[in-house]
C-alpha cells in the first residue's frame, strides 16, 4: 500500500494547519434577553413565526421572499441564505448566494460521497441513512464554525431516472420509484437528525433537506427543448405510480422540511404555480410541513419563457397563491410590492409564505440564541472530514461498484505478482471527475491512477483520448503501451461535458473514438483487458460485452473522494463487489426510437413505442435493472411458500367488492385499496423469509431483491396496464464465505400487490400475484380473491 501512505502524507498536514484557524460565531436571533414572543421557546413555532411576521412592513416582508434574504436589524434578525447544496456531501453553490462557504474559516473541505446513482447501487438503505447523517452533522459543524448563513440544503434529487439520456440521472437513485422513495426518506431523516425509522420530530432540525424537483422533471436540454420551456404531458396513471411516489415518501416517510418545485410545466401548468400540486397534494394529502422553494429563476420563466403569466405581478400572484414560499432568484422581491399594490396578492398571501420560512429557521434553532450553546452546539469543525465519515465514503464507493462482466476469472488481478500495468484512458488521471456534479472540496483527492500506482510499481499511463468526447486520440500510443504491459486496465466513459445539468446526451454509445480505442487496446494486449466505466447514465457497451479480449467490465459511476481507492480494491480483490444496476442499460437504438419529451412510461404496441424502465420496457437490453456480478455466487430460496389460497382466508369476512374496468379490450376485476381501509390492509400483511447463501470463497455484501410479477393476461400488458415486474423489497446482507442467512421481508398486499389504475387510483387486481426473489427467480403465487 505504498501509494496510499503517500497520499495521506500529502493531505494530513494541510488539515491540521486549517483546523488551528480561529472560528467565529454563527449568525442567530434572540441572543440577548428579549420580550419578543418570537423569541419565546415555550411558544409553538407557528405562533412565534406569526408574531415575527406581524412586526414587519409589507416591503420588509416581500424583501424576505428571495433566496438571498436580508436581515431585519431593528429586530435582531440576521440575513439568511436559503440556497445550500448537499447532493452527496456538503457542496458549493454560487459564491455570491451560497449559504455555505469553504473559503474563509476552519473548514476547507467536506466528505465527498459517491454520486447518488452509485450509492443507490448498494441497495442498502442503512448506508443511505448514515450518509445523510454525516451530511447533516458536517453541515451543522460548518454552521457552528461561522462559515454559513443558512442550513437549508437542496438535496436529494429524487426525480425518477426515466430516460437514459438525462444529464442529471447521475444525481438520482435510479429508475425505480419505490427505491427512489426509500432513498429519499432515509437520506432526509439522516440529514435532518431524525431516527432511521419511527416518528419524525418537527422541531430540532439538525439541517433541512429538500425533495426536488417536484414534479415530472427529468429533461434538461434535448433536441432544442429546454427544461424552462418544456411542458411535460403526464397521465394521471404515470403520475400516480412513477413521478409522484418518491415525493410522497420523501414527505410522509422522511418528514422532509423542504420541497422544490421544478422549471417545467406539467399538463400546461408551471409546477410552482400549481395549487393542486403544492397545496392540495403535498400540504393537504401528504401533510407536508415545511417550506417550498422555486427552482432558481423558475418564477421569472413563468412570465419570461412560458408566457403563462401576462405580467410579472401575475407570476408572483400565481406562485404565492399556489403555495410556494421562497423564490430562488429575485423576481418575487422585485415584483411583489407592485403585485400587492395592484391587488393581485393580499398581505395574507405574503404572510402565509413568510411564516413557513420563519418556521423553518426556528425549527433549525436559529431563533434560540447562539446555536453553539444549544442542542447541536457541540458539533464543531472537527466533525467535518473526520475519519469515520471518510471511511463511510469509502464503504459507499466499494458497495456501489457494479461488476458487469468477469470472464474466466479475469478479476481479481493477482496482487503480488504483477510485473507491469498499463492504465489507459483520460478518466484515470483526474480525481475531480470522480465527483460528478454538485460537489464541494473533498477531504482527500486520489485519482484511480494514483490508487493503482500504490499496487503496481511499474505502471504506465496513456490518456489515449483528449477527454471523454474523444475527438482527438492516440490509439497507436495506447495500443503500444498495452502490448508492452502484463495487465491492462482501461478507464472510459463520460464526464460532465457529456452529461450534466442543462445537457442531455444524444447517443447512448461511448463518445467519439472511445470504442475504437478500447478495441485496439484489447487486440494489442497480452491478456484480456479490464474496462472500467466512469459515467452516470448508462452506455451501450455491447461491443465490449461480446469481445473475448475484454475480460471484465466494471461500472464505477462517479464514485466520490474514495472512488479511486475503492476501484483499486475491487480490481485487486480486497473488496468483493456486490453493487447492482439501479437503471436499465438500453441499446443505442433506444435513443433513436424514443423522443425524450415523451413522458409515457407504458409501452404502446400500436405505435411501436417501447415504454420505459424495467417496469414497462420489454425490448432488448444491454444490462437489466438489478444486474450485477460478484466474486461469490449467491443462491436464494423462500424458506416456506404459503399456499396460493392464503389470501382467500385473510380476505374472509372483509366483504370486498370488486369493480370491473376494461383495458385493451379485456375486462379486469379489481379492488379499490382506499375502500379496503387501513385495518384490512394491516390484516393482509404477511412475512416472506428468504434463505440466502454465499457459495464463494470471499466474504461479501449482497443485495437481495424481492419483486412482484403478474401473469401475462390480455388487457393488462397494454398501454394502460400494470408493470411487468415491480420491486417490492430489498436488503443488503453481509455473508461470510459459505455462510447462509435468513432474511425476512414484510409483504403488504395493499402496497405491493396494488397498481395505479388509469385514473391514478390504487387497485388490486383479482387473481394471481407472484412474489419472486433473486437472480434464480424462486417464487410463490398468491391468488387475490374475495
Ligand atoms: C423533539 O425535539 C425537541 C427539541 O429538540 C425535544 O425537546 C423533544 O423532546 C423531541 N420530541 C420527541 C418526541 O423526540
Ligand atoms: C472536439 O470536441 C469539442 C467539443 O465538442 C470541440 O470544442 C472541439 O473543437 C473538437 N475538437 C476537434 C479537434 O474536433
Amino acid at each position: 500500500m505504498a501509494g496510499r501512505s503517500i497520499i495521506f502524507h500529502v493531505v494530513l498536514p494541510l488539515c491540521l494547519v486549517l483546523q488551528a484557524t480561529m472560528a467565529t460565531d454563527p449568525p442567530f436571533s434572540c441572543g440577548s434577553p428579549s420580550s419578543y414572543p418570537f423569541c419565546d421557546r415555550k411558544l409553538p413555532i407557528g405562533q412565534r413565526a406569526a408574531d415575527l411576521a406581524s412586526r414587519l412592513t409589507v416591503e420588509e416582508k416581500v424583501s424576505l421572499l428571495g433566496d438571498v434574504s436580508p436581515g431585519v436589524p431593528r429586530l435582531g434578525v440576521p440575513a439568511y441564505k436559503w440556497w445550500s447544496e448537499a447532493l452527496h456531501g456538503v457542496a458549493n453553490a454560487p459564491a455570491d448566494r451560497a449559504g455555505v462557504r469553504f473559503d474563509d474559516g476552519p473548514v476547507r473541505a467536506a466528505t465527498s460521497f459517491p454520486q447518488v446513482l452509485v450509492t443507490a447501487a448498494s441497495f442498502n438503505p442503512h448506508l443511505w441513512y448514515r450518509i445523510g447523517q454525516v451530511i447533516g452533522r458536517e453541515a451543522r459543524g460548518i454552521y457552528n464554525s461561522g462559515q454559513a448563513e443558512g442550513l437549508t440544503f437542496w438535496a436529494p434529487n429524487i426525480n425518477v431516472f426515466r430516460d437514459p439520456r438525462w444529464g442529471r440521472g447521475q444525481e438520482t437513485p435510479g429508475e425505480d420509484p419505490t427505491m427512489t422513495g426509500k432513498y429519499a426518506a432515509v437520506f432526509v431523516r439522516g440529514v435532518q437528525g431524525y431516527g432511521a425509522s419511527g416518528a419524525v420530530n418537527s422541531s430540532g432540525l439538525e439541517a433541512s433537506a429538500c425533495c426536488k424537483h417536484f414534479t415530472a422533471y427529468d429533461l434538461e436540454n434535448w433536441n432544442g427543448v429546454t427544461r424552462f420551456a418544456f411542458n411535460a404531458k403526464v397521465s394521471e396513471q404515470d403520475l400516480a405510480d412513477t413521478y409522484n411516489p418518491p415525493f410522497r415518501s420523501c414527505v410522509e416517510d422522511g418528514g422532509a422540511s423542504g420541497i422544490m418545485c421544478s422549471y417545467n410545466r406539467v399538463n400546461g401548468v408551471p409546477t410552482c404555480a400549481d395549487h393542486n400540486l403544492l397545496s392540495k397534494t403535498a400540504r393537504g394529502d401528504w401533510r407536508f410541513n415545511g417550506y417550498i422553494t422555486s427552482d432558481c429563476d423558475a418564477v421569472a420563466i413563468i412570465h419570461d419563457v412560458q408566457g403563462y403569466a401576462k405580467e410579472p405581478e401575475d407570476a408572483v400572484a400565481d406562485v404565492l397563491k399556489a403555495g410556494m414560499d421562497v423564490n430562488c432568484g429575485d423576481y418575487v422581491q422585485k415584483h411583489g410590492v407592485s403585485a400587492f399594490h395592484q391587488g393581485k396578492i393580499t398581505e395574507q398571501d405574503i404572510d402565509r409564505a413568510l411564516q413557513n420560512l420563519f418556521a423553518i429557521r426556528m425549527r433549525l434553532g436559529l431563533f434560540d440564541g447562539n446555536p453553539k450553546y444549544n442542542r447541536y452546539g457541540n458539533i464543531g469543525a472537527d466533525q467535518v472530514c473526520k475519519k469515520e465519515h471518510q471511511d463511510l465514503a469509502l464503504e459507499a464507493a466499494q458497495d456501489g461498484i457494479v461488476l458487469l462482466k468477469n470472464d474466466a476469472g479475469t478479476l481479481p488481478l493477482p496482487k503480488q505478482k504483477i510485473s507491469s500495468l498499463a492504465v489507459i484512458g483520460h478518466n484515470a488521471n483526474d480525481a475531480q471527475r470522480l465527483q460528478g456534479n454538485y460537489f464541494g472540496p473533498p477531504c482527500i483527492s486520489v485519482s484511480p491512477l494514483q490508487a493503482l500506482q500504490g499496487y503496481v510499481r511499474e505502471t504506465k499511463f496513456v490518456a489515449g483520448c483528449n477527454a471523454a468526447v474523444c475527438n482527438v486520440s492516440d490509439i497507436a500510443g495506447a495500443a503500444k503501451a498495452a502490448s508492452e504491459a502484463e495487465y491492462v486496465v482501461l478507464f472510459m466513459g463520460l464526464d460532465q461535458d457529456q452529461e450534466r445539468e442543462d445537457l442531455d446526451r444524444i447517443e447512448l454509445g461511448l463518445p467519439g473514438m472511445q470504442e475504437s480505442l478500447v478495441n485496439a487496446v484489447a487486440d494489442a494486449a497480452k491478456k484480456p483487458v479490464v474496462l472500467v466505466l466512469l459515467c452516470g447514465g448508462p452506455v451501450d457497451v455491447t461491443f465490449a460485452k461480446g469481445n473475448p479480449k475484454i475480460g471484465a467490465i466494471i461500472w464505477a459511476g462517479y464514485p466520490g473522494q474514495a472512488g479511486g481507492i475503492a476501484i483499486a480494491q475491487v480490481l485487486f480483490g480486497e473488496h468483493n463487489p456486490g453493487g447492482r444496476l439501479p437503471v436499465t442499460w438500453y441499446p443505442k437504438e433506444y435513443a433513436t426510437a424514443v423522443a425524450m419529451t415523451d413522458m409515457r412510461m407504458r409501452a404502446d404496441a400500436s405505435t411501436g413505442y417501447p415504454g420505459r424502465t424495467y417496469r414497462f420496457y420489454k425490448g432488448k437490453t444491454v444490462y437489466n435493472f438489478g444486474y450485477g456480478l460478484s466474486y461469490s455466487k449467491y443462491s436464494h430460496s423462500f424458506v416456506s411458500k404459503p399456499p396460493a389460497s392464503m389470501m382467500a382466508s385473510k380476505l374472509d369476512g372483509l366483504k370486498l367488492k370488486a369493480m370491473e374496468s376494461s383495458a385493451s379490450g379485456a375486462t379486469i376485476s379489481s379492488y379499490d385499496v382506499e375502500e379496503m381501509g387501513e385495518e384490512a390492509c394491516e390484516r393482509l400483511k404477511f412475512p416472506a423469509t428468504v434463505r440466502v447463501q454465499n457459495h464463494g470463497a470471499m466474504d461479501g455484501k449482497h443485495p437481495v431483491l424481492l419483486f412482484l410479477r403478474w401473469p401475462e393476461t390480455k388487457g393488462n400488458g397494454g398501454s394502460s396496464g400494470r408493470p411487468a415486474r415491480q420491486l417490492i423489497g430489498f436488503r443488503s446482507v453481509k455473508l461470510r464465505a459459505a455462510e447462509a442467512k435468513h432474511v425476512e421481508f414484510e409483504v403488504s398486499p395493499c402496497k405491493h400487490f396494488s397498481r395505479a389504475a388509469v385514473d391514478g387510483k390504487k387497485v388490486i387486481d383479482k387473481g394471481s400475484h407472484f412474489v419472486v426473489v433473486g437472480d434464480d427467480h424462486d417464487e410463490f403465487e398468491l391468488s387475490f380473491m374475495a
